[in-house]
């Protein structure tokens, strides 16, 4: 039996009328993706206010590994909503941070032993961590990369790459943060080829340490194991293993960027165990909460403990509700092994999609860890032009048939996979259906644009 089930044409009506007010009352600068409102969801499934029934490929952007509503999540939630919601860790503590802290302490990918600080979003968990790597070596420089996100806030809207929309306009940025190039193989910054190249990329840093900012003025290096916003770009074998060899040699503290490849989304818990690199500080946030507002610093104690009480902290980081959902959220990933049904989603995704690569000369890419795989589309051509206009078709086209989708890439030319690891294989073939026949559709108004041209 078939999951998607639309009653209305999308958006209907009900959402229809909530658009109007939410264009009314809602700044502009917060994005739609889709034109519909939820009602419910559960699992792989998204309800709307007018009763059509989507999968969800987006996962709420990644935060949603064990599912919408899982239920020990909601259970979770629900029995401590019944105890007290609120009375900051800071002020009067309660064990479940603790005992979230030491869950995280024993499963990041850290050297140890670990401590971890608790707090609401991922750009608030990044700024902390630079923070922290800064009191501790007592350098003011932070070397990042093109194409990676980090978050909306000052500090990492400058460690952010992407221009439009995320940066424009919120000029001047916090200082001392100096940016190279990612190693995003298939846009090589200088037109190598991996593994001819030997990591040019990476061993370049020695020769920004010389011509852009000095390595003993350099407080942390932060990475994204795989690049999240960026397209969904991993890296080569080699690539972090080397960025972390090269901090250890500087004294530079390395800050791995788990927000959107942890919790199992990349086929281990964390994407830096593929390689057994092991950071001095990870931030993880979006899938820690299991559907809560949740994220945080762990890293070595040393490191960690480096500065004085009140330094760090936030009124609601930690909140109890979010500390009793995140419990069950790791409990739900070990326990389903959904490390295991991430790598079997990637497999059935890549198999899929290769089939596209072949078909399609829009499909230029298809690439990623685990389940976190992603289509890149581009026109014919040597440069491999962005073929964004075609991204939003097929997104507009998806849910319209009943697929949410989010989309990535420095250019918007990318279509990548965040949905919750339940889905099950049948929702999964059912929602790729849409999406191929979403990519006939584009690669048609491809061709009528190359005919006008
Ligand atoms: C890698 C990465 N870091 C940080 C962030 C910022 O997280 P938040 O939106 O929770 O502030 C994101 C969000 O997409 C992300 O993907």
């Amino acid at each position: 039996m078939k999951t998607i089930h639309l009653k209305t044409p999308v958006p209907g009506p009900r959402s229809v009328e909530i658009a109007a007010r939410r264009a009314a009352s809602v700044p502009r600068g917060v994005s739609q993706l889709t034109p519909i409102f939820v009602s419910r969801s559960e699992g792989a499934v998204i309800e709307d206010v007018d009763g059509n029934r989507f999968l969800d490929l987006a996962g709420g952007i990644g935060c949603l590994n064990v599912g919408h509503c899982d239920p020990a999540v909601v259970s979770a939630v629900q029995q401590q909503a019944g105890r007290f919601l609120h009375t900051c860790f800071m002020v009067t503590p309660y064990e479940s941070y603790v005992r979230l802290a030491e869950k995280l302490n024993s499963i990041a990918p850290c050297e140890g032993p670990n401590k971890t600080l608790l707090l609401n979003s991922g750009a608030e968990a990044v700024e902390n961590a630079i923070k922290i790597a800064r009191a501790y070596t007592r350098r003011p420089a932070v070397l990042c990369f093109e194409d990676a996100f980090h978050g909306r806030t000052m500090m990492t809207l400058a460690l952010t790459s992407k221009t439009h929309p995320y940066k424009s306009g919120f000029e001047p940025f916090p200082g001392d943060v100096y940016r190279v190039p990612y190693a995003y193989c298939y846009r090589c910054s200088y037109s190598l080829s991996y593994p001819e190249c030997a990591l040019h990329c990476a061993h370049h840093l020695e020769d920004t340490f010389k011509r852009v900012v000095a390595a003993e003025s350099v407080a942390a290096i932060i990475a994204e194991p795989v690049l999240g916003e960026g397209g969904f770009v991993a890296p080569p074998p080699g690539w972090l293993e080397t960025i972390r060899e090269i901090c250890s040699r500087h004294g530079i503290v390395f800050i791995a960027d788990e927000v959107q490849t942890g919790f199992a989304r990349t086929g281990r818990m964390f994407a830096c165990d593929h390689s057994g690199v092991r950071a001095d500080l990870v931030v993880t946030a979006k899938s820690l909460g299991g559907g809560l507002p949740l994220a945080a610093v762990t890293g070595r104690a040393a490191i960690m403990d480096h500065t004085g009480p009140g330094s760090l902290g936030g009124t609601f980081g930690g909140n109890s509700l979010a500390c009793e959902a995140a419990l069950a959220a790791i409990e739900t990933i070990e326990s389903h092994n959904l490390c295991r049904r991430a790598v079997e989603l990637g497999e059935r995704f890549r198999h899929r999609a290769l089939r596209w690569k072949n078909d399609f000369p829009l499909v230029g890419d298809v690439r990623g860890l685990g389940a976190m795989q992603a289509i890149e589309l581009v026109h014919a051509g040597p440069s491999r032009p962005p073929a964004s206009e075609e991204v939003r078709i097929l997104t507009r086209y998806c849910y319209e048939n009943g697929v949410i989708l989010v989309t990535a890439g420095t250019y918007g030319n990318v279509v990548r996979l965040l949905m919750p690891l339940v889905i099950s294989d049948a929702q999964m073939d059912e929602a790729l259906d849409v999406v191929e026949a979403g990519l006939v559709h584009a690669a048609h108004r491809q061709r009528e644009h190359a005919g006008a041209v």
